[in-house]
């Protein structure tokens, strides 16, 4: 009771019930992943989540009303680009790979390949003014929103603002990290055969097996203790091998170490999820390997040695037979009803 003492007078001052907009609505946990305790900073409402999708689709987000975060995140395609590198407005090149925005609410170890953003409201801000993105800045962005009435109600609707001044970054990327805290994806085969209601291929058993070092008679291949079920990620920073890396301070992108200034950490980078994987190619934070095949020759090489490389990467000795498996199990990893949801967008 004594918590509530608070708040109702406070209520009763300002003579207002929330509006049903801006009351608050938990997100759709699967059963599986770790609980989240309710976002007491950014409370998820109706509201906000669909302000957050309706920016995350416009345009004119970017300097030259071009591009949209959309853009480069597809939902057909896991909300990724197709393209090694991300090409933002004017075709100016980035240097990294669009990654998936599936299931980022349980991200906790910092966002962008490299962790340089601690969470989904501060992460937002940057492709607006990135010149390799959007290639725009918050002002102008802002002048354009508030002058735009759908707007002006979306963001009354979501945040009880007061008058279209109030209108800042701060509340565009709350709503944007509400959207995107959405974007959850749980249902794949793996997850059915997980809840006894599907079975694998013998193929793709054969392939779960060697990914979770679970069979004396296969390979290791040491994939199940980096991309940990069920997200397929444990979060942690890794050199894996797959940019030359036997020099620590000649590295072409430091990666983790460009964030932490510590030089051991350069060429780390974030082990990234697993989900819908067979959707997202190319592959890794430089989009340097095209096609799943290639990801699993890779890890069967070794990759290039370096004095960061985790010990776990190293010759595998898979069979053709392994690797085939293994891409098979990773299909496995696809949600089809998360890509083919709809996003109606006025
Ligand atoms: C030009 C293409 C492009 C546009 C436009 C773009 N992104 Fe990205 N996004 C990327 C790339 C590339 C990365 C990875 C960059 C890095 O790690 O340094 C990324 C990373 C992210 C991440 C981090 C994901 C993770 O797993 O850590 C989030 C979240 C995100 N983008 C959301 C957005 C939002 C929201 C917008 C619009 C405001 C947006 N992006 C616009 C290309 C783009
Ligand atoms: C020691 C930890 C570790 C092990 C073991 C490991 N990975 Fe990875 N994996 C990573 C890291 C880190 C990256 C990102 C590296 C980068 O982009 O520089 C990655 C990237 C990937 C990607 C690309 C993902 C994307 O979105 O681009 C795939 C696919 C993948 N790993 C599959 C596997 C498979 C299959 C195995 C087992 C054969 C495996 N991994 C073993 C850490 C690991």
């Amino acid at each position: 009771m004594k918590k509530y003492g608070l708040y109702i007078p406070l209520l009763f001052l300002l003579g207002c019930h929330p509006a049903p907009e801006t009351e608050t609505v938990s997100l759709r946990q699967p059963a599986h992943f770790v609980k989240l305790t309710a976002d007491t900073l950014n409370p998820l409402t109706e509201a906000g989540i669909a302000l957050g999708q309706q920016l995350f689709f416009d345009p004119i987000l970017s300097r030259d009303s071009s591009i949209a975060c959309v853009s480069c995140h597809l939902p057909e395609r896991a909300f990724t680009d197709g393209k090694a590198i991300a090409v933002g407005v004017d075709g100016e090149k980035g240097f990294r790979n669009a990654p998936t925005l599936a299931n980022l609410a349980w991200v906790n170890q910092g966002l962008f390949w490299d962790g340089r953003s601690p969470n989904l409201e501060l992460q937002a801000l940057d492709p607006v003014e990135n010149p390799h993105e959007m290639d725009s800045d918050w002002d102008t962005v802002l002048s354009r929103l508030r002058q735009q009435p759908a707007y002006v109600k979306a963001f009354q609707d979501a945040f009880s603002i007061r008058s279209p001044a109030q209108i800042d970054k701060h509340l565009a990327a709350r709503a944007i990290a509400q959207f995107e805290r959405t974007l959850i994806s749980s249902e794949s085969k793996y997850d059915s055969v997980q809840r006894g209601e599907a079975q694998f291929s013998p193929l793709e058993q054969r392939g779960r097996d060697i990914f979770f070092d679970a069979s004396a008679e296969l390979p290791d291949a040491e994939c199940g203790h980096c991309h940990t079920p069920p997200l397929f990620t444990d979060q942690t920073y890794i050199n894996n091998g797959v940019q030359v890396s036997h020099d620590l301070d000649a590295i072409k992108d430091r990666g983790r170490g460009g964030v932490s200034g510590i030089r051991y950490e350069n060429g780390r980078f974030r082990v990234p999820s697993l989900r819908n994987i067979a959707l997202t190619a190319p592959y890794m934070h430089d989009g340097s390997l095209p096609t799943l095949e290639a990801v699993i020759d890779h890890y069967d090489s070794g990759g290039h040695a370096g004095p960061n490389v985790d010990p776990k990467i190293r010759p595998l000795g898979l069979s053709e037979l392994d690797k085939q498996a293994l891409v098979a199990f990773l299909r496995t990893l696809t949600d089809s009803a998360f890509v083919e949801t709809e996003y109606l967008v006025q």
